[in-house]
């Protein structure tokens, strides 16, 4: 709400209310003096400080695990601050439908160790458009919600993000994603749990390699980025680890396990990111190049499930935390972010407009390390 209030000479004063769809930023005590010939005007235009009270939360896109975690942190903080919480379900669907249930410290009991989301989710692609933003605008105002917490990758803070244009709501984003591929914040929620899912089955994996002397490529989630590819073909002990960022040459990977066998080492893992391409085809070009056996396993979406890891549930707590402190200190549009061992924030605008870069020195220090 923005108040104007004027006070002219004559002693005539009163205040105007305005209903501004936007609070406009910073513009406190704002003082107007306008002379006439016969009159001073005084104009005071200030924004009343509007008490958070009521908020949402979110948890979107494809599932992490970690998010629960989120969901109990962000609701026990809020609650500590007298806030009341909503959670809308199936992700920005619940927006859109209108779809939510409250959050209380008690009903989010004993889901800090359990994959997947109580609140569900979902892939939106009905949120792209104008109108569902647009609608989901309408049912955040409808309910008298002052501030919602986003918690999903960079679809979802893409989201986050075209809400902000159209909502008086703060918005606070969260980034949980498996893939690590959210530029500004060294780590995701769950990152750290697929990536531990991931090398338990490498583990077991190698055990049947080196008993058939048989390669195997293990073909990992990522989307389109090699984060999870690279951390668990370094923390696995891969021989060799394809990632999207790096165009692969078949006869390096050849080359490789020639190495290998010369060596006595007569298996190998090549740990591979989907987004590299068709792995069953690369299956039966290495055999046909190398002569060796080759096996593919893909660890698919058990990545994406199962209990969080420690450091998945210590990230939830402390960007709960963060997500809920920056909203007690007015500040939106924003998303907490992991920054050189800190929980720190950015502006959401800006982890949308950039791409994160992946450590290719890790790369190399893989290659020393798989000798
Ligand atoms: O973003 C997480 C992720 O698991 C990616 O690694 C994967 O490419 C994608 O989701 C799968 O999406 P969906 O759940 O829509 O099949």
């Amino acid at each position: 709400m923005l108040f104007l209030q004027f006070q002219c000479s004559n002693d005539l004063k009163g205040t105007f209310k305005l209903n501004c769809k936007r609070q406009p930023e910073g513009i406190y005590d704002y003082k107007l003096f306008i002379f006439s010939q016969r009159y001073i005007l005084l104009l005071n235009v200030y924004c009343e400080e509007k008490a958070m009270k009521r908020i949402g939360l979110v948890t979107s896109g494809g599932d992490a695990p970690g998010m629960n975690a989120t969901i109990r942190a962000v609701t026990r903080v809020a609650y500590s601050y007298g806030l009341e919480i909503l959670g809308f379900e199936r992700g920005w669907e619940g927006l859109l439908t209108n779809t939510f249930r409250g959050l209380t410290p008690r009903n989010v009991g004993g889901i800090l160790h359990l994959g997947g989301t109580i609140l569900r989710t979902s892939r939106s692609p009905e949120f792209k458009k104008k109108e569902s933003i647009r609608k989901a605008a309408e049912n955040l105002a409808l309910n008298n919600v002052d501030a919602l917490v986003v918690v999903g990758g960079d679809g979802s803070l893409h989201g986050a993000l075209e809400l902000s244009k159209q909502t008086d709501a703060l918005i606070v984003g969260i980034p949980a994603t498996i893939d690590n591929d959210v530029f500004g914040t060294d780590e995701t929620i769950g990152f750290d749990s697929a990536v531990n899912t991931a090398i338990t089955e490498i583990d077991k994996i190698r055990d049947t390699a080196n008993s058939h002397d048989r390669v195997f490529i293990v073909e990992v989630m990522g989307r389109k980025r090699g984060f999870l590819a690279l951390t668990i073909g370094l923390t696995a002990g891969a021989e060799t680890i394809l990632v999207p960022e790096v165009p692969y040459s078949l006869d390096q990977i050849v080359r490789t396990i020639e190495k290998s066998a010369a060596k006595g080492k007569k298996s190998g893992i090549i740990v591979a990111a989907e987004g590299i391409g068709d792995t069953h085809k690369l299956v039966k070009e290495i055999e046909e190049k190398a002569g060796v056996e080759v096996r593919l396993s893909v660890t698919g979406y058990a990545q994406r499930g199962g209990n969080p890891t420690a450091r998945s549930r210590l990230l939830a707590n402390l960007f709960g935390n963060k997500a809920v402190e920056l909203l007690m200190n007015k500040q939106g549009n924003r998303m907490v972010a992991l920054q050189q061992g800190k929980i720190a924030s950015i502006d959401i605008k800006e982890v949308c407009s950039n791409e994160k870069q992946l450590d290719l020195t890790l790369m190399k220090l893989a290659q020393t390390l798989a000798t």
